[in-house]
């Protein structure tokens, strides 16, 4: 178990990239089975190195270099299972990018699939712990890469595969150019999210709302349009907040000066996810801590965290009911 106050306290994460939940000894371990030279992004601790967010996405995306095979995603899969479990999570939300999994090629991102489906199912069994996938396109990669990704999420929608998103540099390009894509999505009943308002303003967030998500990754600068506040609390739109991402990519300076209280205030429905745990040294524990420690917010806020991401979470209603269940039991 952790050894933080919040470890055993239970939580519900649905905003976490795969790969970016890769603990570092782990790329290391498959780069020197591979032959791969990538020691440049780790620094002397051996942690990831970057100091910005444009730095980030060429470390993560180096990381993906030792991530070659089905069977790699598969022990992945089972290393971030693991980790997640002993933080307390009982379910995850997981972005999985068809580009990184075969490619974009609809049969080849059926075996990275499979692969880690097979590890939730021994995690699951071993730990308790539930995990879903949402396909997720990368913004930097253009409209038609994300086609590609959207045609392997409908290929492969289900009880499993439950949601398609994009993430990656919201500066480049804009979100309606990703129209296609979404509305193949929706059509082959995928819920929907997009990352929006982390490195993009209110506009952004606007953009994302137009394609119909139910959900928006960040979507903490929406902050600086108290309608566009009002509206997200009007129409129950979530945000899947990941503060200790935000303040490790210098989006603010610290706890104190991060919106989530303000947001939450203001009525907009926010829960509370990790984005990619080791790159920013951060754990759903720690994430609890900081939110009780900065805001003074008891076990029945953090619950309330719990329950808003439960609500909305992309799973069908008897996964649901089992969460909420599993949830009321540690009252
Ligand atoms: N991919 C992984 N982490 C991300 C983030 N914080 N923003 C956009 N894309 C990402
Ligand atoms: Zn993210």
């Amino acid at each position: 178990m952790s050894d933080s106050a919040y470890g055993n306290f239970p939580k519900v994460e649905l905003h976490l990239h795969l790969e970016g939940a890769a603990p570092p000894a782990f790329i290391r371990g498959l780069a020197k089975e591979k032959n791969i030279d990538i020691h440049r992004i780790f620094d002397d601790a051996g942690n990831y190195a970057f100091g910005n967010f444009t730095q980030f996405l060429q470390v993560y995306e180096a990381t993906v270099e030792t991530l070659k095979t089905p069977e790699d995603y598969h022990r992945l899969t089972l290393a971030m299972l693991e980790q997640s479990a002993v933080q307390g999570v009982i379910y995850t939300e997981t972005f999985l990018s068809p580009d990184f999994c075969g490619g974009g090629e609809v049969a080849a991102w059926r075996e990275f699939l499979q692969a880690i489906k097979e590890a939730a199912d021994i995690a699951e069994t071993r730990d308790g712990i539930i995990m879903r996938g949402i396909v997720t396109a990368v913004r930097h990669l253009g409209p038609d890469k994300a086609k590609a990704a959207a045609l392997c999420a409908a290929e492969t929608v289900g009880d499993w595969l439950v949601g398609f998103g994009i993430g990656g540099d919201e500066r480049i390009g804009r979100l309606k150019d990703f129209s296609w894509s979404f509305d193949l999505a929706r059509e082959a009943k995928l819920h929907l999210t997009a990352h929006a308002g982390e490195w993009g303003g209110p506009e952004s967030v606007r953009d994302a709302l137009s394609l119909g998500v139910e959900r928006i990754g960040h979507g903490v600068r929406a902050i600086e349009d108290l309608a566009l506040v009002d509206h997200l609390a009007e129409n129950e739109i979530v945000l899947e907040v990941c503060p200790g991402s935000n303040i490790a990519l210098g989006l603010y300076p610290d706890w104190q000066h991060h919106p989530i209280e303000r947001l939450m205030e203001r009525g907009v429905k926010v829960t509370v996810s990790t984005d990619d745990p080791p790159f920013f040294h951060t754990t759903m524990s720690y994430e609890f801590e900081r939110l009780a420690d900065s805001y003074g917010w008891d076990d029945d806020v953090l619950r309330t965290l719990n329950e808003t991401a439960t609500g909305v979470a992309f799973c069908d209603e008897p996964t649901r009911a089992r969460l909420m269940k599993k949830l009321e039991q540690y009252q």
